[in-house]
């Protein structure tokens, strides 16, 4: 059954109409999140939820005491749509109003959407390891937050697609900052480093995971940022997010990485991170 949950109801996916002056739409005046869900169970939800209300402080969205409504809606879809492995995917735009550039009024009520999907784990890609090229970041100055503008990402991931490459590892004038839609890591010499949090790259949930899992596991996070020439010179290299996980990257476009297979560093970090998914669900 796909149920979806629009603006405090939970109704069926045909009977949802939403209005060509969302300006979600019109401006990409929104914020989102992509939740995974494990075993019927939704993954790392409250940090999700932490980081849709901070988005929305940054835009001068304020969520409110719709929090709770927005969680339990989350668990009703899950439930009624029967997810086992998946995603759920929320949206909150500032609301329906004549096209103005500046805010509509105070009473105007947000759009809320959340739908999910059924999506398996990328298992078969986390054991070869995937390609990726090298892009400029023509991103906006504000990639912390997790905002319906998501064109420079497109045009990044779409470019890779069309050089045959499987996602695009984003750089400012030589830094590496992030994938189009993943943070990414490197190892050098049993040393993890990834970009600082700042403005210029999305504070990933997958990222905070995985820091926390190598210092568990003794291995050094250095969060500094490094250059493209650090990259390609890495021992091993991979990206991370919500539905990709810790996933190895072998390849920069004509660079081979290490030996061309997934790295041991990188192979324990998702052995560690099955482990926490295991952990986790079986608490919630
Ligand atoms: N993307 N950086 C960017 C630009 C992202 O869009 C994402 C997530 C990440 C990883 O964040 P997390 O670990 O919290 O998923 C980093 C989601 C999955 C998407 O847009 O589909």
């Amino acid at each position: 059954m796909d149920l979806v949950f629009f603006n405090g109801q939970i109704m069926r996916m045909n009977e949802v109409n939403i209005s060509f002056e969302d300006r979600g739409y019109q401006f990409g005046d929104g914020i989102y999140e992509v939740i995974r869900v494990y075993d019927g169970k939704p993954f790392t939800l409250k940090e999700h939820l932490d980081r849709l209300e901070r988005s929305g402080r940054e835009i001068l969205l304020e969520l409110k005491d719709m929090r709770k409504d927005i969680e339990e809606s989350i668990l009703t879809l899950i439930e009624k749509n029967n997810i086992r492995t998946g995603n759920v995917y929320i949206q909150i735009t500032r609301g329906v109003a004549p096209r103005n550039h500046d805010f509509p009024d105070g009473d105007t009520k947000l759009q809320v959407i959340a739908y999910t999907n059924e999506v398996e784990r990328p298992i078969q890609k986390q054991k070869t390891g995937i390609t990726a090229t090298l892009k400029e970041d023509i991103r906006w100055l504000r990639c912390d937050i997790k905002s319906l503008n998501l064109l420079g990402n497109v045009l990044a991931k779409q470019e890779a697609k069309m050089k045959g490459f499987q996602e695009a590892i984003q750089h400012r004038n030589g830094t590496v900052t992030e994938g189009s839609a993943t943070n990414v890591f490197i190892v050098k010499n049993e040393q993890l480093f990834t970009h600082p949090l700042s403005n210029l790259i999305l504070p990933g949930i997958t990222r905070e995971l995985i820091i926390k899992l190598s210092k568990q596991i003794g291995l050094p996070v250095i969060q500094e940022p490094f250059t493209v020439d650090q990259l390609l010179d890495a021992d091993e290299i991979f990206i991370s997010s919500t539905t990709n996980e810790v996933m190895p990257v072998i390849k920069v476009d004509d660079k081979i990485i290490g030996n061309g297979t997934p790295g041991k560093i990188t192979k324990k970090l998702q052995d560690q991170y099955e482990k926490l998914v295991s952990e986790v669900i079986a608490k919630v």
